[in-house]
């Protein structure tokens, strides 16, 4: 077993990060500064976010975003959130946008948001080599009126660029079944399809989005090990798992990595694969996930080949841009 190698070296593709919860403590400070934003409880004493449980997480993650109120804004934010991923070998990846943060869920201003971070997306594959792609993802605690509103953002904006449409937010808020209108919108529209599920909800909660909103990807999805029979539905199926393993450890969805359930799944045929989620409020990067992995799991390189294979493989870009990645 060859364990002696960096994992910082090894090219990785990321396909779980939010946008805003990718910006780093500093970034958002920078910017409450310069519009004399009074930003309330979001920070502790050292500068890091500081919250207390999943649902408080939320409210910080949305306290920061208040401060992102332009296209201008969420350029720089991109620039920013793509110099970190590439800093860790990221060559591919997919980022969680929410029209309900940019230009809330009006389809002229969602244009104009998109137009600056894809400018600034493209700048940064010219100077860092780096590709991103985004998945617009409604929000469950924001409800289905809201998530109809995200769906039609989505549609009108699908293409090269947008390659997928999502959901994210509170969990235990709702059904998979509330939002099915919308992710039919989506999947009319062209747009693959992934959902946050299996992260605080139990495993009908995974089923509920495979069934009723018809995803190939789960957003979490690491509490199905607590139905042996659905594991072996999704080994079966070829469901992808975006595992974000830093994520479930600083939330304490479990006490530490040596118990979180990668490893079982993996080794019962689930095709999963590796991301951040919201690095800068996990105190996570890429190269941190993998540096867990490696020593808790001794994950050696053919492990990670097989990681950086399911996830170019379930990646929702187009065959020309895997090509190019592969
Ligand atoms: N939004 C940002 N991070 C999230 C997570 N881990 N679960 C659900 N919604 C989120
Ligand atoms: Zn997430």
């Amino acid at each position: 077993l060859d364990l002696e190698f960096d994992v910082a070296e090894l090219r990785k593709v990321e396909l779980h990060l939010h946008h805003e919860g990718a910006a780093p403590p500093e970034f958002i400070r920078r910017i409450a500064q310069e519009k004399r934003i009074d930003l309330g409880k979001v920070f502790d004493a050292r500068g890091n976010y500081a919250y207390t449980d999943f649902v408080d997480f939320l409210r910080v993650y949305e306290a920061a975003t208040e401060v992102l109120k332009t296209p201008e804004d969420y350029a720089r934010l991109t620039t920013a959130v793509l110099e970190q991923s590439a800093e860790n070998g990221v060559i591919y990846s997919e980022t969680f946008l929410s029209p309900d943060f940019c230009g809330g869920s009006d389809v002229g201003a969602w244009k104009e948001y998109l137009h600056a971070i894809r400018e600034a997306a493209d700048a940064a594959e010219r100077n860092m080599g780096i590709v991103l792609r985004g998945v617009i993802t409604c929000i469950r605690h924001f409800g289905p009126d809201k998530a109809r509103a995200t769906a039609a953002c989505a549609a009108e904006t699908a293409g090269d660029w947008i390659v997928g449409f999502g959901i994210a937010g509170d969990e235990a808020k709702g059904k998979p079944k509330d939002f099915s209108y919308a992710f039919d919108m989506a999947r009319e529209a062209g747009l693959h399809l992934t959902a946050h599920a299996g992260e605080w909800g139990g495993p009908q909660s995974v089923r509920d989005a495979i069934n009723d909103l018809g995803v190939s990807r789960i957003g979490h999805g690491v509490r199905a090990i607590e139905d042996l029979a659905l594991v072996d539905q999704l080994a079966e199926s070829g469901v992808v798992l975006e595992v974000c393993p830093g994520s479930n450890v600083a939330l304490r969805v479990y006490p530490d990595i040596a118990r979180h359930p990668i490893q079982m799944l993996r080794e019962r045929g689930v095709k999963v694969t590796v991301s951040t989620d919201d690095p800068p409020f996990f105190h996570t990067t890429m190269n941190r996930e993998y540096e867990a992995l490696r020593t808790t799991f001794s994950w050696d390189r053919e492990v990670f080949a097989e990681i950086a294979r399911n996830s170019l493989d379930a990646a929702f870009c187009d065959a020309d841009t895997k090509a190019k990645l592969a």
